[in-house]
């Protein structure tokens, strides 16, 4: 029998939070059962960065590192004319190498919070469509970050992916919304991943939604360094935590956690091919 492990589904260990303990962050990581990170993707100029770090992580000790490609939704100013170009050539030339390591496009989608005016929002969905756009050229999934915009990302993924049949188009990372919205998204072929938050004092609405969502749709992720859970609030977090996101989860699902472990890892595995 296998041992059971956890893949955080989105993680940013490049961020200069891990500078002085990253190997000992991702060897804590690996020896607390998290036996793979995905690593998301705020702008462009990461992307060398995050190549260089899935190298270096790759199992022996260490979880084992895949990446996605993308632009946060908060950064949209960073894309510029020759944004498209650049991606595409990076996703040209690193996806026909036979051992590269990314596995999704993200994190890309519209954050209103943080972005308020209407044309910040606008260029927010302008680079939305783009990145959804190279997801599909490219076979990817979407890893999608969506703050208080439910019904404009609906709209958006409704136009690309209503009359698809795949159940791979991406996930909703750190989900915070509806229950509508996630049975929503899941209709379109889109998995959900609970972070910390689900965990804190203040998200009881949320495990009600966690509750209705189907396990064989749900992920488990960090978001680190942001969103330590309860039991660590307030510190810096790291994929070892996902651990209280899965004992979170099996509390409200009424499984144990290894079943959690079991179910989140194969559906990850099984939508970013990892
Ligand atoms: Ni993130």
């Amino acid at each position: 029998m296998t041992t059971p492990i956890l893949i955080d589904t989105h993680a940013h260990i490049n961020f200069n939070e891990y500078d002085s303990d990253r190997e000992e962050v991702m060897e804590r990581a690996f020896n607390s059962g998290v036996g793979k990170i995905l690593h998301s993707c705020c702008r462009i100029n990461e992307i060398e960065t995050l190549l260089k770090l899935s190298k270096q992580f790759n199992g022996n000790g260490f979880s084992d590192l895949y990446i996605a490609v993308g632009v946060h939704p908060t950064e949209f100013h960073s894309w510029d004319n020759e944004s498209e170009s650049e991606i595409l050539a990076i996703l040209d030339k690193e996806l026909a190498q036979p051992d590269h390591k990314i596995r999704a496009i993200g994190e890309t989608g519209l954050d209103y919070y943080h972005c308020t005016t209407g044309a910040e929002q606008e260029k927010q969905r302008e680079i939305f469509n783009k990145q959804i756009e190279l997801a599909k050229r490219f076979q990817l999934p979407l890893i999608i970050h969506t703050r208080d915009a439910e019904s404009d990302t609906l709209n958006i993924l409704e136009a690309h992916f209503k009359n698809t049949k795949s159940d791979r188009n991406g996930t909703i990372h750190c989900f915070t919304g509806s229950q509508d919205f996630a049975l929503a998204c899941i209709e379109l072929g889109f998995f959900i991943s609970w972070s910390g938050i689900l965990t804190f004092k203040s998200s009881k609405s949320l495990r009600e939604v966690a509750k209705v969502v189907p396990l064989e749709k749900t992920l488990v992720e960090t978001d680190c360094p942001f969103l330590a859970p309860q039991a660590q609030r307030g510190k810096r977090n790291e994929p070892s935590y996902v651990n209280y996101v899965a004992e979170q989860l099996s509390e409200i699902k009424g499984l144990g956690k290894t079943e959690i472990m079991n179910i989140t890892t194969q559906n990850a595995e099984y939508l970013f091919k990892i």
